[in-house]
């Protein structure tokens, strides 16, 4: 089984800065590519306010910060992950963009670079059948923030070998990570059973169960949850978990994965969660506070 040295990531969003941040912490020469220089530079700066906290928190040494960035470089140019021993994709959820990426870059790899795509909800296998490498091809499924979080999926699919499964696997733990073994059905484990949570929150709302804070609040105290439903919402992402929504829906045909009236008007509406400062709450102010939604229950007033 031949080494990885070197990792490529395809996207430099929020979800790519945070892997190309872990490979290249955890030893490998990294080389994240997107479409536009200050993608790249936004990406560069949350990797380094990043690593900046890590330091400060005493969880990296500032020699070990300062090697990482070293071993980080930034490119528009597909062909500089030509030499990649893996490539790993992390741009928008949109199967027919990611299809022309990997189409493109199956062109440019040699054949023993294995293609990962961190998708959290479309299905590998429609990825790899657009290679000619659908052996080489695996999901690897990383958790927003990716320093933090500990856990991978790595998604196996019809066509995975065995031995590409075992060296994606090897990968993930090499990065500092636990990795579990998922098969390729849309949401794999953690988003087959979060998503459905997140929007039976969003629907407890609605209905006027219990006040955003409350709804949080129970969740954070009764269960041990770092974060409450609707927070988490904001955190990942109002519009992107409405997507991976439409798109298990899509899949299974169950209602509870349709994402409820609520969260639809808020994505059309603007609220994005906490990367644009609103969702579920107002983030112009600190402390948040709770959104006026217009849901006429008057739950949120009520305490
Ligand atoms: N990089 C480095 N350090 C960071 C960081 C980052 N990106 N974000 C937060 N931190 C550090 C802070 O500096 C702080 O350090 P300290 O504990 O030593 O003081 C620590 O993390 C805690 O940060 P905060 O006080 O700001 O916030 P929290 O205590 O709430 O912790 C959290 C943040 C780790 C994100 C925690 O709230 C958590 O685990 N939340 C749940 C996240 C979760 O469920 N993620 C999965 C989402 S699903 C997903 O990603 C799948 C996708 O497909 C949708």
């Amino acid at each position: 089984m031949s080494q990885i040295s070197k990792v490529g990531v395809l996207g430099c969003g929020l979800m790519g800065s945070g892997i190309a941040q872990a490979a290249a912490a955890a030893g490998f020469t990294t080389v994240a590519r997107d479409v536009a220089d200050p993608l790249l530079e936004k990406g560069r700066a949350g990797i380094l306010k990043s690593m900046g906290r890590l330091v400060e928190k005493g969880k990296l040494r500032a020699a070990d910060r300062d090697a990482a960035a070293a071993r980080l470089a930034f490119t528009t140019d597909m062909a500089d992950l030509l030499n990649c021993d893996i490539v790993i994709e992390a741009v928008t959820e949109d199967l027919a963009l990611k299809n022309a990426l990997w189409r493109e870059l199956d062109g440019l790899c040699p054949p023993a670079t294995i293609f990962a795509s961190n998708t959290s909800s479309l299905t590998i296998a429609a990825m790899a059948a657009a290679t000619r490498r659908p052996d080489r091809f695996v999901g690897l499924h990383f958790f927003n923030p990716v320093p933090l979080m500990p856990l991978v999926e790595v998604v196996r699919t019809v066509t995975t070998s065995q031995e590409t499964f075992d060296r994606a696997f090897a990968f993930a733990r090499s990065l500092g990570k636990e990795a579990v073994a998922a098969t390729d059905n849309p949401g794999f484990i953690v988003n087959l059973l979060l998503v459905p949570y997140l929007l039976d929150a969003a629907r407890a709302l609605e209905r006027g169960t219990a006040s955003t804070v409350d709804l949080d609040r129970a969740m954070q105290l009764g269960c041990g949850h770092p974060m409450g439903p609707l927070t988490l919402l904001d955190y990942i992402g109002l519009d992107t978990v409405v997507r991976i929504a439409d798109i298990m829906f899509d899949a299974y045909r169950e209602p509870r994965y349709a994402a409820p009236p609520l969260l639809q008007r808020m994505v059309v509406a603007g609220y994005h969660g906490r990367k644009n400062g609103r969702g579920f709450y107002d983030y112009s102010v600190d402390p948040p506070v709770p959104s006026e939604l217009g849901l006429g229950t008057g739950v949120n007033s009520q305490r």
